[in-house]
């Protein structure tokens, strides 16, 4: 883990409410699918806390995107950055997703802003000889994002959509009945991957979930991040019933983390 200080290359906005920015990186920069960096744009009392962000494309071993909602002060100062503005980036931080030690049938659930981290999990995947059935959700069509980009990659791509404005109407996780998968990665709302640990739980599938939870350090010393382990470590007495999603994840087992 270092901090860099990133080029802006280029910036867009590929949805409403949302913005791309892509970077140039280091190649030392190189992270896993699931990694993700703190990034802070500018020095305002508002933004001076970076925020976590997954990475998002890497289109040339010298470019890193991050792809994200803009929502409060943090993300409109780094959705209001052009080319040639600087960012600083920390990272790449924790775990990433876990690569099946031969080909499989993967699907890969994203849900709204939970896409990010599944474009490198896909190409990884792919580049394995594993076949990649992307499932993408969001409010309507207006909201899909990554769904080109993915299937651009060779993945079979599915959408829903809350409204039914594209792809089938309703949930992500309903995309997977009837299907034959050997593996599940997803990253989401947590209604969304609540859903997918009891899918998995029940049909005795692997399956890893990216989380999410409000990081003010990002690697390990505020405790701010924890998650509830479904066993304790008792080595390590009372804390030993969480898991910090910045240090252990934010990439866990299914089966590792209670909702
Ligand atoms: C490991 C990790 C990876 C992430 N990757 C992405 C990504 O690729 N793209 C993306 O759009 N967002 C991502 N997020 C969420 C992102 O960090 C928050 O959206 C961002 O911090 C909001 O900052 P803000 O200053 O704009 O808004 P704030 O004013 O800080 O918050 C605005 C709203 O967002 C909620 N929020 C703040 N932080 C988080 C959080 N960490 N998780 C969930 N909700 C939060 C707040 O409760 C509030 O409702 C990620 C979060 C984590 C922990
Ligand atoms: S964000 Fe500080 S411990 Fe995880």
């Amino acid at each position: 883990m270092r901090g860099w200080d990133l080029e802006v290359t280029a910036a867009n906005r590929p949805a409403p409410g949302y913005a791309e920015i892509s970077c140039k990186a280091p190649q030392a920069v190189a992270a896993l699918p699931g990694q993700f960096f703190m990034l802070r744009a500018g020095e305002h009392p508002d933004t001076y806390l970076p925020r976590a962000f997954s990475w998002y494309r890497q289109e040339a071993p010298d470019r890193l995107s991050f792809l994200f909602r803009v929502q409060g002060p943090g993300t409109r100062h780094l959705g209001g950055l052009r080319a040639g503005d600087h960012l600083y980036a920390l990272g790449p931080l924790g775990h990433g997703f876990t690569l099946p030690e031969r080909p499989v049938r993967a699907a890969l659930l994203g849900g709204g802003v939970g896409v990010p981290p599944l474009w490198g999990l896909a190409r990884n995947l792919l580049a394995g000889g594993s076949e990649v059935l992307a499932l993408i959700g969001a409010r309507s069509g207006a909201h899909l994002v990554g769904a080109e980009e993915i299937a651009a990659l060779g993945a079979e791509v599915r959408l829903a959509t809350d409204d039914g404005s594209a792809g089938r109407k309703g949930l992500l996780t309903d995309l997977l009945e009837g299907e034959q998968v050997d593996a599940l990665y997803a990253c989401g709302p947590e209604p969304m991957l609540r859903r997918v640990q009891e899918i998995s739980l029940g049909a005795g599938l692997p399956a890893e979930l990216a989380l999410e939870a409000p990081m003010a350090c990002g690697y390990g010393v505020c405790m701010g991040c924890v998650v509830e382990r479904t066993r304790p470590q008792d080595e390590l007495g009372d804390y030993g019933r969480y898991a910090r999603v910045c240090r252990e994840g934010p990439v866990f087992r299914a089966e590792e983390v209670r909702f």
